[in-house]
Formats: C-alpha cells, sequence, structure tokens
C-alpha cells in the first residue's frame, strides 16, 4: 500500500516535537527532516530494490564523502590560515595552502570520484537481454499511458500503474507525444528522458517484492509534480495472472448499468477507452481496469469513491492544466453513479 505522503512527516515529526529543551537540535529539524524522509518509502532513491539502483547509491554516497573531504580540507586550510600568527605570514606558505587546498586536494578526490563514476557506465547503461518484457511509456500531459508488449505481438494497455516481474530484466521504449518527460522510478534505478519524435530505451531489473513509486524528473508543464505512477513488484505468477485480468475486457454489473449510461450520456468515451464497451476514446487514461488501480489521477490520491466523487467536480483546479474538463454541473447523483461504475471495472 503506498505511504501517504504526510505519514512519513508525521513520523519524524513525532520523534522531534516533545524534546523542547533541545532548542537547538529542533532549530535543525526542518533540514533533517527534509534529510532523512528522503531515505525510506516507496520513492526513495536511497532505498534500492532494484539492480541498477544500488551502485547509484553506493555513487552518492561516495560523492558525499568526496564533497565532505574537499570542503572539510579548504574550511581547514581557512582556518589555519586566520589562526595563524600574522608575523608567520610568508608567501611560500601562502602558496602552499592555495595549490594544497585549491588544487591538489580537489583534483585527486574529483579524479577519483570521476573514475569511478565512469566505471559504472556500462553496467547502467547495457540493455536489456532479448525476451524481456518490453513496455511502451509515454509520458502525456500529466499521466503515463502504459503498454505491454506480449509475446504474440498484441499490446495491453493500462495507465499510471504498472507491475513488473520480479528478478526479470524489464525494458521500457520511452517516447512522448508533445513535451519531454524524464521517467523515473527512484528505487529501481536510473532516470532516462522521453523525447518527442524519437524513442529511449531503460532496461530495469527490480529484486525486491513490493510497491514503489515512480515520477516525472524532467519539467513539464504546469502539473509536472503531479504526474506519477504505481509500480509493483510481484513473483511471476501474480505478474501473468495480473497481466491476464488487464488483457481482458471490462465486466459490467447489472448494478452498474445506470452509471456506465451516465459515463456514456456525458461524452465520456470520447477521450477514455473502457474495452468490451463503446467507449474508445484515446486522448486520456484507459480505464478498462479502473478499479483495480491504486490511485487516481496519476499518483494523485488513493483510488477511493470520495476522491473520485472529488476529481469528477474539480479535475482543473485538483491538476491545473489537465485536459479533463470537471463535471460540477452533474448532480451527486450522476457523479456518484459514474463514480460507482468506475470502481466497479476491476
Ligand atoms: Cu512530465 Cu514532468
Amino acid at each position: 500500500m503506498p505511504d501517504e505522503p504526510s505519514s512519513q512527516f508525521t513520523h519524524f515529526f513525532g520523534k522531534l516535537e516533545p524534546k523542547q529543551k533541545y532548542g537547538q537540535t529542533l532549530a535543525l529539524a526542518p533540514i533533517a527532516l527534509a534529510v532523512l524522509s528522503g531515505c525510506h518509502g516507496p520513492q526513495s532513491a536511497l532505498n534500492p530494490a532494484g539492480k541498477g539502483s544500488a551502485p547509484i547509491v553506493d555513487l552518492t554516497v561516495w560523492l558525499t564523502i568526496g564533497a565532505a573531504i574537499v570542503w572539510f580540507s579548504v574550511i581547514g586550510f581557512a582556518v589555519y590560515a586566520i589562526r595563524l600568527n600574522p608575523s608567520a605570514h610568508n608567501r611560500r606558505r601562502a602558496r602552499r595552502l592555495i595549490i594544497g587546498g585549491g588544487a591538489v586536494v580537489p583534483t585527486i578526490v574529483l579524479t577519483v570520484m570521476l573514475s569511478y563514476g565512469l566505471s559504472m557506465m556500462p553496467e547502467q547503461l547495457a540493455p536489456a537481454p532479448d525476451g524481456s518484457q518490453r513496455i511502451h511509456v509515454s509520458g502525456e500531459q500529466w499521466w503515463w499511458r502504459f503498454e505491454y508488449e506480449l509475446p504474440s505481438g498484441e499490446f495491453v494497455e493500462t495507465a499510471n500503474e504498472i507491475w513488473l516481474p520480479l528478478d526479470e530484466p524489464v525494458e521500457f521504449l520511452l517516447n512522448s507525444p508533445d513535451v519531454i518527460h524524464s521517467f523515473w522510478i527512484p528505487s529501481l534505478g536510473r532516470k532516462l528522458d522521453m523525447l518527442p519524435g524519437t524513442e529511449t530505451r531503460l532496461a530495469l531489473h527490480p529484486l525486491k517484492e513490493g510497491y514503489y513509486r515512480g515520477v516525472c524528473a524532467e519539467f513539464c508543464g504546469e502539473s509536472h509534480s503531479l504526474m506519477a505512477f504505481d509500480v509493483k513488484v510481484v513473483p511471476r505468477r501474480d505478474f501473468d495472472a495480473w497481466l491476464e485480468r488487464q488483457r481482458s475486457d471490462a465486466v459490467i454489473r447489472s448494478l452498474e448499468q445506470e452509471g456506465a449510461r451516465t459515463f456514456t450520456r456525458n461524452g465520456c468515451g470520447a477521450c477514455h477507452t473502457v474495452r468490451g464497451t463503446f467507449a474508445d476514446g484515446s486522448i486520456g487514461p484507459d480505464l478498462t481496469h479502473f478499479g483495480s488501480r491504486e490511485s487516481i489521477g496519476a499518483g494523485l490520491f488513493k483510488n477511493r469513491k470520495d476522491n473520485l466523487e472529488g476529481w469528477l467536480r474539480k479535475t482543473d483546479t485538483l491538476k491545473p492544466g489537465v485536459n479533463m474538463p470537471h463535471y460540477a454541473m452533474l448532480s451527486n447523483a450522476e457523479i456518484g453513479a459514474i463514480a460507482d461504475y468506475l470502481l466497479s471495472l476491476k
């Protein structure tokens, strides 16, 4: 299950709050909070769960250590120079300090770091082996279109949520119809730009079962920060079962006929597809199995009836610039019927 973003903050506030006497510690709380809240959770690059992500964490740690060495050296030299008896200053000593702190130490550290970073490139850039599960991803404003390529050549489309088979390589084929986005699942590996008019390829290999969160890592418009997606890494058996469910058409229960009619009557099918019905639009996310998804609005809210009703009434305020108009003109009964219908699409 996804962590509510607030729960991480509550967690750390809870630890820091009562210790009034440590005034200074508290003053540092916002900084510590910002740093620590990035260390765990489903969207942390410091919580590696893929083959490519552990070396990136190591690199981050070593870069931080390297930066610390340079910083402490420079500050050390500065303090030394300040505390030195002014009469002891002389040209030779000053030159030694400047060359040592300003050139020698940074050059050694940066050369080591650069070599280390470059040595990781072949593994990070290696293409996915033949036979990997291929997933075509299109970055939309502001959501994600996913198409699983089956061995038969058939495509299964879904949106804003992907499942991946545990301990198997996956190849993402990335593109965008209009602006540049960047595809990133921080816990699983590196990020890669999604460029209009060209296809970029990213190989990932998840190693830990669990729930993760992907994001867009390139500013792509006013709701850039509001396009996320859910990622579930599951054993092969569960993955196959999920993909087979996604492949099938929607099943509409008799109870939901009224909601389905309201959906059609208001033109929702012009933008959205619900396979097995007349709704076959391709501008917005495919909703065939909407009810099975973790979140709505591309990672914006948990997929619950009250959230969905709010979303239908206020799409434009909840996600500025979104193409989907709001449906605040509909009655509560109509909104409720559409929500029930969509949530029944498992
Ligand atoms: Cu898409 Cu930022």
